[in-house]
């Protein structure tokens, strides 16, 4: 594979969007029920991104978006202004090639040396082997799960947080 991974335009929203779809409609990855419309992502990229100090990264395979990354805040408090939370999702057939892990890379050669930023938090719906697998080889340790705490598709899903130091 000729990949490249580049911060996200506006033009790529809908690329990236079509990728966490597929997840949110048919898997338990994300615990998302709702699709995002256009204007969803238009609004959290301004809003984090060109507005703010987070994060949107593209995976680009022969001018196709294949897979991204993004940071977000952790939670509202200004107490965690420090902790960003990570989202990975990479195009379904292109799994396990390496692409999260060129999207990873880059994201973390980025933030290595930006003192905003002390820990990066992955929240990780169970199970999802791989995605363990995935953030394990990345250096991120687990920290506990919270047991039953999200509901999709009719089942109770236990949800494990996953920490890497910045
Ligand atoms: C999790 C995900 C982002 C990983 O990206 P990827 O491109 O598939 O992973 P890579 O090819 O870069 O693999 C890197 C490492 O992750 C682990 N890994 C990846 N896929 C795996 C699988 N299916 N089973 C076990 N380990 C796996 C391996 O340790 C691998 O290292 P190796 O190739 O040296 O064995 C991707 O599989 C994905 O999008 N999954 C569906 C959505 C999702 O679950 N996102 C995360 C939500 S928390």
């Amino acid at each position: 594979m000729s990949l490249t991974v580049r911060d996200a335009t506006l033009d790529d929203l809908p690329a990236v969007a079509a990728i966490y779809t597929h997840y949110t409609l048919r898997t338990t990855n994300t615990v998302s029920t709702e699709v995002r419309t256009p204007r969803d992502w238009r609004e959290r990229f301004t809003v984090n991104v060109v507005e703010g100090p987070y994060h949107l990264l593209v995976a680009v395979e022969d001018d196709a978006v294949v897979g991204f990354v993004e940071t977000q805040r952790f939670r509202p408090k200004a107490a965690y202004d420090r902790s960003v939370e990570l989202s990975v999702y990479v195009a379904p057939d292109l799994r396990a090639k390496g692409v999260g892990s060129a999207l990873f890379e880059a994201l973390f050669a980025r933030v290595a040396d930006d003192d905003r930023f002390h820990r990066a938090f992955s929240i990780i719906a169970l199970p999802n082997d791989a995605s363990i697998a995935f953030h394990e080889r990345h250096g991120f340790v687990h920290r506990g799960t919270l047991t039953e705490a999200s509901h999709k598709f009719g089942q109770y899903l236990d949800i494990a947080y996953y920490e890497r130091a910045l």
